[in-house]
């Protein structure tokens, strides 16, 4: 099956907006023999095989216990999401297993619950169960996490002009960890009222189908300067400034380090030269897709 890519916060949704994307995406095959126990393999990007470290393996070992399963369960993996890119590579492969998980065993999950159980694949590699990534490699599209206990998520398709720019530079892994443990832990309402306002916006541009509203959306006055002020982005306020240049949305993707670009299809090449310059501009090589939204989780 096909996992998706995915970017999650688009700025003003910190844990709460996911967007899945057309690429880069991984690949996964499961498959149950007699035995015990949760093996994996790994090919392309190099991720963890212990099956308590992988967090395809960790949601494959959780589901496993709680429905008592009592089989051996392979899983093949080809990463073609780089770890630690702030592209959802370890949602991709939670939801992955969740989803054939649910299809080899007959469990009759919900896509809700198929995000729930894929969320604790994230605890691996963010110490906290967060579900903004898994809920659009599973429901495909933009998804908003309305709550979380109990969970709720609403998704549906982003307008067919958007054009997406992930920039991917190669800098080192990057780690949601401490991305998340320099944010304030107080902030001030004004901010609050500020990413609210932005947020309405991003979510009624993707309802109407209007690229403009979804990239005047695309502010955040908490998370990202946090996180720039930090050190965790490299070149953030190039990007700022070529966003308002340029009239595109530009937003760190997840929590870094690649950074995310949102414009009409008709400008999504010439935005992408200008993202790949900022980070090449400071010796830094990157990888960049131009792409569009995708869908969730599938059979190939
Ligand atoms: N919403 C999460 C964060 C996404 O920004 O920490 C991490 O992939």
């Amino acid at each position: 099956m096909r996992s998706p890519a995915t970017t999650a916060n688009l700025a003003s949704g910190f844990d709460v907006f996911g967007l899945a994307l057309k690429e880069p995406y991984d690949l996964l095959e499961v498959s149950v023999s007699e035995g015990r126990g949760v093996s994996i393999e790994v090919s392309g990007y190099s991720v963890p095989k212990d099956p308590e470290k992988n967090s395809g393996g960790y949601v494959a070992l959780r589901m496993m216990d709680h429905f008592r399963i009592e089989r051996a369960v392979r899983i093949r993996i080809f990463k073609g999401i780089k770890p630690g890119s702030g592209l959802g590579s370890s949602a991709a492969s939670a939801a992955g297993v969740a989803y054939a998980l649910n299809k080899l065993f007959n469990l009759g999950l919900s896509k809700t619950d198929l995000v729930e159980w894929a969320s604790l694949g994230e605890v691996v590699a963010a110490g906290v169960p967060h579900a903004d990534n898994v809920s659009s490699a599973i429901f495909g599209g933009f998804t908003i996490i309305v709550s979380r206990k109990p969970l709720r998520v609403l998704g549906f398709k982003p307008p067919r002009d958007l054009g997406i720019v992930v920039a991917v530079p190669e800098l080192e892994k990057g780690s949601t960890r401490l991305a998340r443990s320099v944010l304030p832990k107080e902030v001030p309402l004004s901010d609050v009222s500020f990413n609210v306002g932005h947020a309405a916006l991003l979510a009624a541009g993707m309802a109407i189908g209007d690229v403009s509203l979804v990239k005047m959306g695309m502010e955040d006055s908490i998370v990202e300067p946090a996180r720039a002020r930090a050190g965790i982005v490299k070149g953030y306020e190039a990007f700022k400034r070529l966003a308002k240049e340029f009239d595109a949305g530009i937003a760190i993707s997840g929590a870094g380090p690649s950074m995310l670009g949102i414009v009409e299809l008709a400008w999504r090449a010439e935005l992408s030269k200008a993202m790949k310059a900022i980070f090449e501009g400071r010796g830094i090589p990157c990888q960049v897709f131009e792409t569009e939204a995708g869908e969730g989780v599938q059979e190939v």
